[in-house]
């Protein structure tokens, strides 16, 4: 009676050992049988798609199929008889550190058991293949052994991947449609609210002029009776005020209403981002603000209604100016990009809280006492139509850019 670890289980049990002796026929028979269900299970480890690795004892290989070489990228044999880390990239060397701790009793209960390993290994076809690696520990008479199974996974890992790219490939295209639909939604109502405007910017004009005209008169009678300092002529200013701000909105309406008398020829982005600047740098300097122009002189020319781009432009200019306190930096920058000619204004000012950004193109939306809310709504229906886009990017303290994307014609430079 001997005390031997149970193969399985490796717990120490009692077994009984029987003394050696000549083998009898029958058993010579046993042996056959024996030898031959080894050379099945052999067979089948080697048809085997997976790796099977054993360690011995003494943590070198005494076991190894076909797949396994094929997995290290070695020839059938070498492994054998060889320490396995030699053949593990030094990356995951790590993995294997419990083999260097030859105290059996801290691998049995090593955290090592039944662990997944993930693997990077060059595989005979030299190329990067990703292998799972499962670890099991089996102890037999002769001491304790550690067996390998390696699983390549290199084709779902790919796929995995792939299937990520795609699905952030749909995210974009998703983010892209709900762009064009809110675009979209955004023409409707201007167009719509295009029709309105004229006939009530019709409406509202005329009257308006005359009201102007009046009070003009008004005035010059009163400061003749009562002196230019008189208090009702401060009240006249102020109505004239107003007046000028409703006419100012009903230009804007009327602006709004006509983009589609637009006029398209061949223009060149960099004369209309010049002629807007000259006419900038006057309000720009007043403002204590330096004016950066920078123009892509490969640019191609875009069919473009010349002065609904100049428009566009000064409002983006003009916006920029009011948002930015004395001693910042305007630049105004073009560029050609992924098909669009890209129109880019930034300026260091006050910036836009993210939960306005979208609001900023709505007609009406103002922050300003004197706005109209029409600049940028105006300026998006104008680049919309002429089938591009108008989106900004802000930090709130930092600054604002926007950025107009009109298409370059077909067989222009892409880049
Ligand atoms: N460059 C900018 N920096 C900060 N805020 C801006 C900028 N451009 C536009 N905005 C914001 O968007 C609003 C709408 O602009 P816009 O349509 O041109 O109308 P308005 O200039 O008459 O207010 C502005 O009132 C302002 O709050
Ligand atoms: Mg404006």
């Amino acid at each position: 009676m001997s005390t031997t670890a149970n193969a399985l289980t490796g717990s120490s049990e009692p077994t009984t050992m029987t003394p050696m002796a000549d083998p009898s026929p029958s058993d010579v028979e046993l042996l056959h049988e024996l030898r031959e269900s080894e050379e099945r299970l052999w067979t089948m480890l080697e048809t085997a798609e997976e790796g099977f690795v054993t360690l011995g004892p003494d943590s070198r290989v005494v076991s190894a199929n076909t797949a396994a070489h094929t997995l290290f990228g070695v020839d059938y044999g070498e492994l054998m008889g060889q320490p396995v880390t030699r053949f593990v990239p030094e990356a995951h060397r790590e993995d294997l550190a419990f083999l260097a701790d030859g105290d059996s009793r801290s691998r049995r209960n090593a955290p090592w058991i039944g662990r997944r390993l993930e693997w990077t290994l060059r595989g005979t076809e030299g190329n990067d293949r990703f292998v799972e690696v499962e670890l099991s520990r089996h102890v037999t008479r002769t001491g304790e052994y550690v067996s390998m199974i390696l699983r390549d996974v290199t084709e779902r890992i790919r796929a995995e991947r792939a299937l990520k790219a795609s699905h952030a490939e749909l995210q974009r295209a998703l983010e892209d449609l709900k762009r064009a639909q809110s675009a979209l939604v955004a023409q409707e109502r201007f167009a719509a609210l295009g029709e309105l405007a004229l006939g009530v910017a019709h409406e509202v004009n005329n009257p308006l002029q005359g009201f102007k005209g009046r009070l003009q008169l008004m005035a010059d009678d009163l400061r003749e009776c009562l002196g230019a300092e008189h208090m009702v002529l401060k009240d006249i200013r102020l109505l004239d005020e107003q007046v000028d701000r409703i006419a100012r909105i009903v230009q804007g309406l009327l602006t709004f209403a006509r983009p589609s008398t637009a006029k398209r020829a061949a223009a060149d982005l960099k004369q209309v981002i010049a002629t807007v600047a000259e006419l900038a740098a006057s309000p720009v300097r007043a403002a204590g603000l330096t004016l950066d122009i920078q123009t892509d002189a490969a640019l191609p020319t875009v069919q473009i209604d010349v002065q609904q781009v100049q428009q566009v432009i000064l409002n983006l200019l003009q916006n920029a100016i009011q948002a930015t306190p004395k001693g910042g930096r305007i630049s105004a920058r073009t560029l050609a990009q992924d098909g669009w000619a890209v129109i880019e204004v930034s300026d260091t000012g006050c910036g836009i809280p993210a939960t306005e950004l979208n609001k900023i193109f709505e007609p009406f939306y103002t922050t300003k006492e004197k706005g109209t809310g029409l600049g940028l709504a105006l300026s998006r229906s104008i680049v919309i139509q002429h089938g591009g886009r108008l989106d900004a990017e802000s930090a709130l303290g930092k600054g604002s850019t926007f950025r107009v994307r009109i298409p370059l014609p077909e067989g222009a430079d892409r880049s």
